[in-house]
């Protein structure tokens, strides 16, 4: 089997890190791993498959001989870095915003659109972690009654900020605990720990910010969906791991919660966790304490939108999902794996 070379850019942060895990868990075939991150980082070591690698600074040079580039770093330094990889011959699956919604660049749910990654050109794109999570479930759905028009609610975990954003809700948590005053917010804008944020990214057309439009405007492009209409809400909750969210579709044609059960029950990626009768809580519906650190899209409250008797034709479900792994990290190896197919 062939054995490849392959770079992480960011390996030292949440995403980073766990590519490395899941390189190893989906049994990647790499030959020789490169680990680059900033200058704070590079000299340090770090452990693959009972080797330790050295972290390197990343610069365009670091590329040379690399197949695969995984980019797990932020919009800025993709974009300057990136295509120097390209340049160099490496494939790249990019986890930042800074080419998703490029002509020429695929944005792929390996579930969804896999046929994309065909015609690529040096450079794929990896979609935001609220957008995976709702279109996983959303597409056997779609597949089944077509969907219009899609009402969103998300309830984003800290580590979607990335190891500084657990960080500081791990730090808030502890203060709060120890009734010590809570440090100074740096990664959000207000404290977390014991509250809700209603914005995740800065404001963009007509009031939304841009967290809330890119369910839409990559919802368009991963389902082939030009006109798919959505209307999101994102929130940033204190929890550490795991996003949550609350969805409506409005379909072309009506079904019924149990053909939308059936069709989540049978769908790649998504695990159903519906039963209102459950005694155990865990078993009634998904909660992100249970989906964290593994790679499905567990769905539950699976239920026909009563709002609109006349149509009939919603349905209302809440799921939940790891963003780090099915998020960003699992779901970038998923296309990396299907490129050496
Ligand atoms: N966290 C999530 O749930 C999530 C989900 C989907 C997509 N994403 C996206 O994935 C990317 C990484 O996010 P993250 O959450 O893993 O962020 P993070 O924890 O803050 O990690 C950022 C990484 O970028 C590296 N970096 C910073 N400055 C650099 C430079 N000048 N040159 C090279 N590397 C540099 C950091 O290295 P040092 O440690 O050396 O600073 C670190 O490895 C972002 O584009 C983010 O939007 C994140």
């Amino acid at each position: 089997m062939k054995q490849y070379t392959v770079a992480i850019l960011g390996a030292t942060g949440a995403v980073g890190t766990q590519m490395l895990e899941c390189l190893n868990e989906q049994e990647f075939p790499v030959g020789k791993l490169k680990l680059l991150a900033s200058a704070r980082s590079a000299g340090k070591t770090v452990e693959f498959r009972g080797e330790q690698i050295v972290i390197e600074e990343a610069c365009p040079e670091a590329f040379e001989g690399c197949d695969i580039v995984l980019g797990a770093a932020g919009d800025d330094i993709a974009k300057e870095l990136l295509p120097e990889a390209v340049k160099r011959g490496a494939v790249v699956v990019d986890n930042s915003h800074a080419f998703r919604m490029d002509p020429e660049v695929p944005l792929v749910v390996p579930e969804i659109n896999a046929d994309d990654i065909k015609w690529h050109h040096g450079l794929i794109a990896n979609p935001n972690c609220a957008t995976i999570i709702g279109l996983v479930p959303t597409w056997p759905l779609h597949q089944l009654a077509g969907v219009k028009r899609m009402i969103v609610s998300t309830y984003q975990a800290a580590s979607g900020a990335g190891a500084p954003g657990m960080a500081e809700l791990e730090a808030q948590l502890a203060a709060l605990g120890r009734g010590e005053e809570i440090p100074e917010p740096r990664a959000f804008a207000a404290q977390l720990a014991s509250n809700l944020i209603p914005q995740i990214g800065g404001v963009k057309e007509e009031g939304f910010t841009s967290e809330e439009m890119k369910l839409q405007n990559e919802g368009r492009k991963i389902m082939h969906l030009p006109e798919l209409r959505v209307n999101c809400t994102c929130v940033r909750v204190p929890v550490l791991r795991s996003h949550s969210e609350s969805i409506t579709l409005e379909f072309e044609r009506d079904i019924t919660a149990e053909e939308a059960r059936v069709a989540l029950a049978a769908a790649p990626g998504v695990k159903l966790v519906d039963d209102m009768s459950a005694e155990d809580a865990h078993e009634r519906f998904p909660m992100p304490m249970d989906t964290s650190d593994q790679d499905l899209i567990w769905v539950g409250r699976v239920r026909r939108d009563i709002s609109n008797p006349e149509a009939a034709r919603g349905i209302t479900f809440w799921c939940c999902g790891d963003q780090i792994r099915k998020g960003a990290a699992t779901n970038a190896v998923q296309i990396a794996k299907l490129l050496c197919e």
